[in-house]
């Protein structure tokens, strides 16, 4: 079950949060990982970790928001391995403030990492997939998305909704090409130097007072995110098309 055992799986934003737990994740199950990143020296810490599973990776500097970037990763985790099986399309970047006060410049800026750097990826990503006969891709959305609003995050919550119309749209085209395209939608996850701590701290919000607003009243585990996102990238899963797996303890079924 869940076996990963010389798969070859690509990561963006690996660099750092969910990127990290991830590409551990991966490695503790014998994955081969390709990971990239703006932040070289992160890119560079989590490589070192997932070597130190025994496992096989290679960090390259990629910005997703440039497609020739996401081609050249996409080729050299080709050149490296010989295939891709997992996509996890994690690179995201979000603008805070409230959100028709910001510069409309701010909005290109989101849009072209979360929305047009998925979309890349993800045309990238099936047309290799397409050579190795198969293949399962993870985009990373959020709740805060087509499914909830956030005042000062509303350019994020655009370009993640749009990362769900986009995966259900691609999952539909290539499903019968034994490619599986899904999402995950997340919150509140104690993972160190992630998003939402970053968020959480800015607004001078608690822990205590995070957990508040979730049912189950703690946040997530990084092994929680780590489970999720190995069933969707997993064989056992590949009758799971275009879905949006909710992990937010509870938040959106308030
Ligand atoms: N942390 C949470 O609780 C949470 C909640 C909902 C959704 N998510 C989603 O999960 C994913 C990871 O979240 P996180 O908290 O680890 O975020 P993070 O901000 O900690 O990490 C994102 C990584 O992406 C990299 N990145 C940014 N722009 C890039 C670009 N243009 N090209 C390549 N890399 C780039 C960053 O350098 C960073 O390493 C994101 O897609 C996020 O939207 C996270």
């Amino acid at each position: 079950m869940l076996d990963f055992k010389d798969k070859v799986v690509l990561i963006t934003g690996g660099a750092q949060g969910f990127g990290r737990v991830l590409a551990n994740a991966f490695a503790e199950r014998g994955a081969k990982l390709a990971l990239c990143d703006i932040n070289d020296e992160g890119g560079e810490e989590t490589l070192a970790q997932v070597k130190a599973h025994g496992t096989d990776g290679f960090y390259q500097h990629a910005d997703i928001a440039q497609e020739s970037d996401v081609e050249s990763f996409v080729a050299a985790t080709v050149k490296r391995f010989g295939r891709l099986d997992v996509a996890i399309n994690n690179a995201s970047k979000e603008i805070t403030g409230p959100t028709l006060d910001l510069p409309s410049e701010d909005f290109g800026t989101v849009v072209d990492t979360n929305l047009k750097g998925t979309y890349y990826c993800l045309k990238h990503e099936v047309a290799q997939m397409r050579k190795n006969g198969g293949g399962a891709i993870v985009n990373q959305a959020s709740v805060t998305s087509s499914m909830t609003g956030v005042p000062d995050n509303g350019l994020y919550a655009a370009t993640k909704g749009g990362i769900i119309g986009l995966t259900k749209s691609a999952a539909l085209q290539v499903a019968p090409e034994n490619i599986s395209i899904n999402a995950i939608a997340s919150c509140a996850f104690d993972i160190p130097d992630d998003m939402f701590l970053r968020w959480i701290d800015d607004h001078k919000v608690s822990r205590k007072e995070a957990c508040g607003w979730l049912p189950i009243k703690r946040l997530g585990k990084p092994e929680e995110i780590a489970a999720a996102t190995l069933y969707l990238a997993s064989d056992e899963a590949r009758f799971v098309v275009g879905a949006v797996l909710t992990i937010d303890g509870g938040f959106t079924a308030q």
